[in-house]
């Protein structure tokens, strides 16, 4: 591509599919696309898909004939789900446009069956409908499962069997929670397998699709200047972090059986982790990248209990105002020992991270909302202004940080001269924010994902072998902190955290960002 000018955008070609999409055009006026969302009367549904949909469909992603199906058991007739569907539908894309046109152009292509999730015969109804919309052409079919966990498997068989697709592909996007650990999750893939290949099932985790997330082998692989650091020599530490600034929310009873280990770290903070860690792949192929995933998390140290802290958020008022305690939502038992708040200490065992803490931090209710990447360097070795000025060490050491969200951001922290006569230091950023160098809004991740999984794009969906390595990870010290009733530290709504997230930090010389 020749040389760079400053501001010039240059763009790159993903390697060509492998798959049966290669070949397959999908704006061919001789097939069309059936997405069906299974759980539409869900909150995933009204609050991320069909928003991510209408994106997509603005921004003129979808292909030129394509339908969307809501399924679920509520009875909704197809204008009550538009209904349903408008209220959470945003000119997000533009702002100063108004959309209503292209809202009702999205809208009439949305309809409504509702069935059972276990009822083959409700499947082969709606088999029915899709053909009638399909009009004779190829069809290809996308079937999201935005359910609950214990209903997939019901679900998968019954629009395996009746629902896919005669002559076209049949894929299905399968949501988080994958199991609870790794037996679980072993059957769990098991029982998908019997009605799908591989290569048909997209385990979605959406924090892959988040913009920085997506970026980071950008940074990483296309700049000389970070790669050669990358490493135990000039990295001190990394960390991942996960803040919230609410409680559960709605989702106490699904979150009491998971917390947040299994809810946030075991999945959206390890796949940064791999992405961040993993050597460089041999292409950008989804296989290539997969592979070096794995093989980063195979190498990985499970993790120790005496390298975790748990806590949980206890009520809190402020301001006149009372925030509920985890324990006060009524799906969750007083009793309840579930971390919603935990601190963890990861270890690579492989040439280029030995010995580098990897830290994790993951909690709801906390003080602030932000996901962050925050990579401290090494001191300068015989740094000539610590010696003539004193400068505290550990201010002194650059940090590079990848703000996930909010306000997308990567700045480095460097140390300069405060400009004037005297020589006085101070910590300054070299800092590329977002929305002030790009003016385009950044997809919703899920429009992202959503558009791969109908492009029969792998990259950022997790294949069995990289959730198999994720979750021997996590098991056994899930597995201790449940037999062993560890009781977490208790925080209050709206605080840091627990303090003992600091110890942890301090037993590896570490200082949280
Ligand atoms: P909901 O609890 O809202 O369930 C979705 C739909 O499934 C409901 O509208 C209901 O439809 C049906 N349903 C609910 N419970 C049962 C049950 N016990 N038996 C049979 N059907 C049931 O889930 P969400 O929309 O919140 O989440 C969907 C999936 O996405 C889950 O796997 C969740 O873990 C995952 N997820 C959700 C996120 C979120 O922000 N909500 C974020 C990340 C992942 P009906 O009664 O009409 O059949
Ligand atoms: C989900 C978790 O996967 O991610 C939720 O189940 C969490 O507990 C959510 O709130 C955070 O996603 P985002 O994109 O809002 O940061």
């Amino acid at each position: 591509e020749g040389i760079l000018k400053d501001g010039v955008n240059f763009s790159v070609t993903l390697p060509q599919q492998t798959t049966d999409i290669a070949t397959f055009d999908l704006n061919k006026e001789s097939s069309t696309v059936s997405i069906t969302v299974v759980g539409a009367s869900g909150d995933l549904a009204k609050k991320k898909i069909f928003p991510a949909l209408f994106a997509l469909y603005y921004e003129g992603c979808l292909p030129k004939h394509f339908t969307v199906f809501g399924y679920a058991r509520s009875k909704m007739t197809d204008a009550e789900l538009r209904t349903m569907v408008s209220k959470t539908l945003t000119c997000r894309i533009d702002k100063r446009e108004n959309c209503d046109e292209k809202m009702d152009q999205f809208l009439e292509r949305c309809f409504y069956h509702p069935g059972q999730y276990d009822s083959e015969e409700n499947f082969l109804e709606l088999d029915k409908k899709l053909k009638v919309h399909e009009g004779g052409r190829v069809a290809n079919r996308l079937f999201y499962l935005s359910i609950p966990p214990n209903i997939f498997i019901d679900a998968v068989k019954c629009a395996s069997t009746s629902a896919s697709s005669a002559n076209g592909w049949t894929r299905v996007i399968v949501e988080k929670p994958f199991g609870r650990d790794s037996e679980s999750s072993a059957a769990l893939t098991r029982s998908l397998k019997q009605y799908l290949d591989e290569d048909q099932i997209f385990r979605i985790d959406h924090y892959l699709g988040k913009e920085l997330v997506e970026n980071l082998s950008v940074l990483r692989f296309s700049n000389l200047i970070f790669e050669p650091l990358w490493s135990r020599q000039y990295i001190r530490n990394v960390q991942f972090i996960f803040a919230e600034d609410f409680g559960t929310e709605g989702r106490g009873g699904y979150f009491d059986n998971y917390g947040i280990i299994r809810d946030i770290m075991q999945n959206h903070l390890l796949q940064i982790l791999a992405l961040f860690a993993m050597e460089t792949p041999v292409s950008l192929d989804a296989e290539d990248i997969r592979n070096e995933k794995v093989k980063v998390l195979r190498s990985m140290r499970p993790l120790r209990l005496d390298d975790v802290v748990t806590g949980q958020y206890k009520s809190h008022t402020r301001g006149g105002v009372k925030y509920p305690a985890y324990t006060d939502d009524k799906t969750v038992p007083n009793d309840s020992l579930t971390p919603t708040f935990a601190a963890a200490a990861l270890f690579i065992d492989n040439a280029r991270w030995d010995g580098v803490p990897f830290l994790m931090k993951a909690g709801k209710a906390l003080h602030d909302r932000r996901a962050e990447i925050r990579v401290q360097f090494r001191h300068v070795p015989g740094n000539l202004y610590n010696k003539n000025f004193g400068t505290d060490l550990d201010l002194a050491t650059n940090e590079l940080v990848i703000r996930v969200q909010p306000d997308e951001a990567i700045y480095l922290k460097i140390n300069n001269k405060v400009p004037g006569l005297g020589m006085r230091l101070d910590r300054s950023n070299l800092n590329l924010l977002y929305a002030a160098r790009y003016s385009k809004e950044i997809p919703d991740a899920y429009e992202r994902l959503l558009l791969d999984a109908i492009e029969g794009e792998r990259r950022l969906f997790i294949r069995s072998d990289e959730l198999d390595a994720a979750w021997s990870l996590f098991t056994p010290v899930l597995k201790q902190l449940e037999e062993k009733k560890i009781v977490p530290e208790y925080y209050p709504y709206g605080s840091r955290g627990p303090v003992g997230s600091h110890y942890l930090a301090a037993r590896y010389n570490v200082r949280w960002g």
